[in-house]
């Protein structure tokens, strides 16, 4: 990605705090419990999997007095149902709860004797090992003795916790809930690399994620629209992985007869929407090289062509979109929606090229199997996207007028722009 934000120096005085916000939890002198939350908190790890909780408390707190005396201490996680109580906690001793009618509940943790709050969702039962002073403030390096998870949660280990299910309260200086999951390690190794497919089973998968809007350092986003050839035998990992990245829509739109020699293999599969739009044109070949901007022309105007991204701006998730090589009629709807987001022409053509490298295979054999025809017609040329954005530029002036004239109004059109484009 060559993106570059211009960016300005501002001194020292912000934080980006990136862990969520936690209410730690201590034992008073007397016996009974304490809350208050911090949010300086981070983690680090010793050897294989002895975790330790980071901990920094400024100033005169009773918290800190407690963590100094008893070395123990609960980490509870803050969701964003729990605010109130956060706040609640941030300006007052709990012992002075009750009297304020402040209504939670407490138990004890399992391995630490320290107080845990009921309502949280993920708790830490720790001991602390060392602390180190700096000036005012206190780090506590806090060894982890259990976790404490709801139990309608299942993580199978670190790699595997979905940060959005436990709906965590983020501070950094304001209070902030987490966005959509993106993601796990590998998900988007080689995504900006067109030059390989996102699936193992197909030869051209790639997503209209990491394209620039033209003159500006706002990029098309990942895993909301994704481009491919037919996935007719998609494995259990390919499944997995377009679950995973939120692909919910399949858009076939390969004719009858090309179904029937290769079924979708999604088409059936549970969790996906499949819908057929048959585009007829370009289920079969260009008569010579100079029709193929022509060919790319009718495409574009294909009745399903309407349906194809109605359906596409009215998706939740993901779309996933194939026809059999994932060349033309899908290099036709990727250009259409690339340039409807403003993306330049140069990288629609660059997109569009992509199919030369990773359909190669595939048009080796088309050369030896059909010797008559011009292969030339087959492998893609950067004139023929070239062609068929001038060919629409006479016809239709601007792209807006395009799906305007094919029943995709402003409104719908908005929509589409929003799906590869917002946050
Ligand atoms: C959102 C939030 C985050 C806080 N983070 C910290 C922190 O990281 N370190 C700290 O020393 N105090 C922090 N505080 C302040 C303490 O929670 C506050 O001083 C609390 O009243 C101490 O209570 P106690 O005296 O009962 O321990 C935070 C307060 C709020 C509201």
């Amino acid at each position: 990605m060559n993106k570059k934000i211009k960016r300005k120096s501002v001194g020292t005085g912000f934080s980006m705090c990136v862990q969520p916000a936690f209410i730690i939890g201590t034992n008073n002198e007397d016996g009974t419990p304490n809350f208050a939350p911090i949010t300086w908190v981070s983690a680090t790890c010793e050897k294989g999997s002895d975790y330790f909780i980071v901990i920094s408390m400024f100033g005169t707190k009773n918290t800190k007095t407690n963590v100094y005396r008893d070395k123990r201490l609960s980490v509870n996680l803050v969701s964003t149902d729990m605010l109130p109580l956060m706040d609640y906690f941030g300006t007052h001793h709990a012992k002075v709860a009750e009297e304020d009618d402040i209504e939670y509940s407490f138990s004890r943790g399992e391995v630490v004797d320290v107080p845990t709050l009921d309502a949280s969702s993920w708790v830490y039962e720790c001991e602390v090992e060392k602390s180190v002073e700096i000036g005012e403030s206190t780090t506590f390096f806090c060894r982890i003795k259990n976790i404490q998870m709801d139990e309608k949660i299942e993580c199978k280990d670190t790699f595997d916790v979905n940060l959005v299910k436990f709906d965590p309260v983020i501070y950094s200086g304001n209070y902030h809930s987490l966005g959509k999951r993106l993601g796990e390690i590998g998900d988007y190794a080689n995504r900006d690399n067109k030059r390989k497919s996102m699936l193992e089973t197909t030869l051209n998968t790639r997503d209209l994620g990491g394209y620039r809007v033209e003159g500006t350092e706002t990029f098309t986003k990942y895993n909301r629209l994704i481009r491919s050839d037919a996935p007719t035998m998609p494995s259990e990992r390919d499944i997995d992985f377009l679950r995973r990245i939120g692909i919910t829509t399949i858009i076939d739109t390969r004719i009858d007869e090309e179904i029937e020699r290769k079924a979708h293999g999604l088409s059936t599969v549970q969790g996906f929407d499949y819908y057929n739009f048959p585009i007829t044109e370009g289920s079969g070949l260009p008569e010579s090289v100079e029709a193929v901007p022509n060919s790319y022309f009718a495409c574009a105007h294909d009745p399903s062509v309407t349906k194809i991204f109605r359906t596409i701006a009215e998706s939740d998730g993901g779309v996933m979109y194939n026809c059999s090589a994932g060349k033309d009629r899908t290099g036709v709807n990727s250009a259409l929606i690339l340039w409807l987001c403003g993306v330049s022409k140069d990288d629609i053509v660059r997109d569009y090229m992509y199919t030369k490298e990773n359909n190669a295979s595939r048009f080796g054999r088309i050369r030896e199997n059909f010797p008559d025809i011009d292969i030339n017609i087959v492998i893609p040329h950067e004139e023929y996207m070239y062609g068929f954005i001038e060919l629409m530029e006479k016809a239709h002036g601007t792209i807006e007028a395009f799906f305007e004239s094919i029943g995709i109004d402003a409104d719908i059109q908005k929509k589409l722009r929003s799906k590869l484009l917002d946050a």
